[in-house]
């Protein structure tokens, strides 16, 4: 994906483009620092971004888009979008943490939201009821909620969509 989204990205030579099983170790990697900050707001909760296994990303890789984000080469960021039914959704958007706040995210999940199929209406995601920063970051974007689904004591899930333009 050669297209990366005309958004506002202050992080200089930054580039977005698909990636391959071979980024898989990366990816994984990058995840499990990205949501070390999820798992402090639902503590004593398993947190499936931390607990996936390669194996298992690799067989995401099979179903998925997945997307990544370099700079100088190095995996920033990334994100994985799928089509079920009419809806793209959209997971896992992650950034280093210490490249987080200067619009790799935004950028990410506008290139994604590209990406989606004709037959997709609708762009959908979800995030932690406590993740006030994700929630903002989607309503900002557009994304508005229209389900809360409770997991576990102490953890819902809110799930948020907006139509495909
Ligand atoms: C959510 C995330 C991908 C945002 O990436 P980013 O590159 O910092 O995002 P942008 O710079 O484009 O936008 C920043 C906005 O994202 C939101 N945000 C969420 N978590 C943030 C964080 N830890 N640091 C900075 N911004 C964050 C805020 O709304 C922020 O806006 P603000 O600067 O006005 O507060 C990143 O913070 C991350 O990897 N978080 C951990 C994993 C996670 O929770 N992913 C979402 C799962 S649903």
């Amino acid at each position: 994906m050669a297209n990366t989204a005309k958004v506002s990205c202050t992080a200089t030579n930054m580039k977005i483009e698909t990636a391959h099983n071979s980024d898989a170790p990366a990816i994984l990697a990058l995840q499990r620092l990205a949501y070390q900050s999820e798992a402090a707001l639902y503590p004593g909760h398993q947190i499936p971004a931390l607990s996936q296994s390669l194996e298992e990303l690799l067989e995401e890789m099979g179903q998925m888009i997945f997307l990544k984000a370099l700079i100088e080469g190095e995996l920033v960021g990334s994100v994985r979008a799928k089509l079920e039914g009419p809806d793209w959704q959209i997971g896992r958007l992650i950034v280093s943490p210490k490249f987080q706040g200067q619009g790799i995210g935004t950028a990410l999940l506008t290139t994604i939201e590209m990406a989606a199929p004709e037959q997709a209406t609708h762009h959908v995601l979800f995030t932690g009821h406590l993740s006030h920063r994700n929630l903002e970051l989607y309503e900002r974007r557009g994304y508005q909620r229209f389900d809360q689904k409770t997991v576990t004591l102490g953890l819902d899930l809110v799930f948020l969509k907006k139509e495909v333009k």
